[in-house]
């Protein structure tokens, strides 16, 4: 496999370093700023006879070293500043996300893309558009984090190991996001059948203000280690053809009554992307919640033909 990860920032460095440490595949990193992917590439390639990792990281400014790639992970934007809303990085994110579909789509037009650029759905949707890929090709990586940032708030109230613990969130990357309770679960065991419903309730209101809790201690910057572990989750399923179903933006044609938008929903991802979407049974709560987030994302891309 050839991964590119476009944006040398935090979560790209982490992205690009877990993905040849685990061995998925060759990896070229690229940022517009000089130097930058050189020396964190280099300083990765250092770390390999001590990590004992055999693949290569490429630090680049130059788009035409992603040619051939498999797959393409991008990072570049903007990241959140505290009091910054993932909207407010609306119209910075669109402009760079635009010209470096463009690049994919001129370098490594057979290739996947994972966007994890914010704000995400929106994200998806340009990339998607600008690309002209199918859309199996082109989706985006959110849900994975939410729903490990709610797993991680599930073992730790019940103070049970992590590895029991199966959570899903669909929606949007947002406050309004969709937790599903009645689909986590603890070892098998149903969460509603452990936790009353104000702690669950507790749970999905910090799960949702997860990204912003750590925005509000970093102060400079967003999360970037879970939110990197997480899209390398994604590359993992797509080189390995684990045929893993995860929680993946996706454009929807009628899915969840659904169309011309791109969501977070459940999804089966292998070799060739989105291999197929979900569709959960929601009650009338947990569809009208998703109809919510949908809204929402609906206005930043009217917000986007606008301008
Ligand atoms: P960062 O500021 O550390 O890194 C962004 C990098 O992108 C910078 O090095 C910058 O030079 C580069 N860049 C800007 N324009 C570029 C272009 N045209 N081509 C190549 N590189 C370019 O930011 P960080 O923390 O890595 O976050 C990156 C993005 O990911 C942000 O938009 C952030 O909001 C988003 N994010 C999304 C998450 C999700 O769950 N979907 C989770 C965490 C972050
Ligand atoms: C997060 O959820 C900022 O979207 C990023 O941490």
């Amino acid at each position: 496999m050839k991964i590119s990860v476009i944006g040398g920032g935090h979560v790209g460095a982490t992205c690009a370093f877990l993905t040849a440490q685990k061995e998925l595949g060759d990896v070229v990193l690229v940022d517009i700023v000089e130097g930058l992917p050189h020396g964190t590439a280099l300083d990765m390639m250092q770390s390999s006879s001590v990590e004992r990792f055999h693949k290569k990281v490429h630090g680049t400014n130059d788009f035409k070293d992603i040619c051939d790639s498999d797959l393409i992970v991008v990072t570049a934007g903007l990241a959140r500043k505290p009091g910054m809303t993932r909207l407010d990085l609306l119209a910075k994110n669109f402009a760079i996300i635009k010209s470096v579909t463009k690049n994919i789509a001129k370098f490594a037009p057979e290739t996947k893309i994972i966007v994890v650029t914010n704000p995400l759905d929106v994200m998806v949707y340009v990339s998607l558009k600008e690309s002209g890929f199918e859309k199996n090709r082109v989706f985006g990586m959110s849900g994975v984090l939410d729903s490990a940032r709610f797993k991680h708030f599930i073992a730790d109230e019940l103070d049970v190991s992590i590895d029991d613990v199966s959570a899903m969130v669909i929606g949007s990357h947002s406050e309004l996001m969709v937790p599903l309770p009645r689909f986590s679960s603890v070892s098998g065991i149903p969460l509603v059948e452990l936790l009353p419903k104000e702690k669950i309730d507790r749970l999905i209101e910090r799960t949702k203000k997860g990204g912003a809790e750590i925005v509000a201690h970093l102060k400079n910057g967003s999360a970037f280690y879970a939110p990197a572990a997480s899209a390398v989750k994604m590359i993992e399923a797509v080189a390995k053809d684990k045929k893993k179903i995860l929680p993946a933006c996706v454009y929807l044609e009628g899915e969840y009554g659904l169309n011309d938008i791109c969501l977070g929903v459940p999804v089966k991802i292998g070799k060739d992307g989105i291999e197929k979407v979900i569709e959960l049974n929601l009650n009338s709560e947990e569809q009208s919640a998703l109809n919510k987030s949908a809204e929402s994302v609906r206005e930043g891309i009217k917000n986007l033909k606008s301008q």
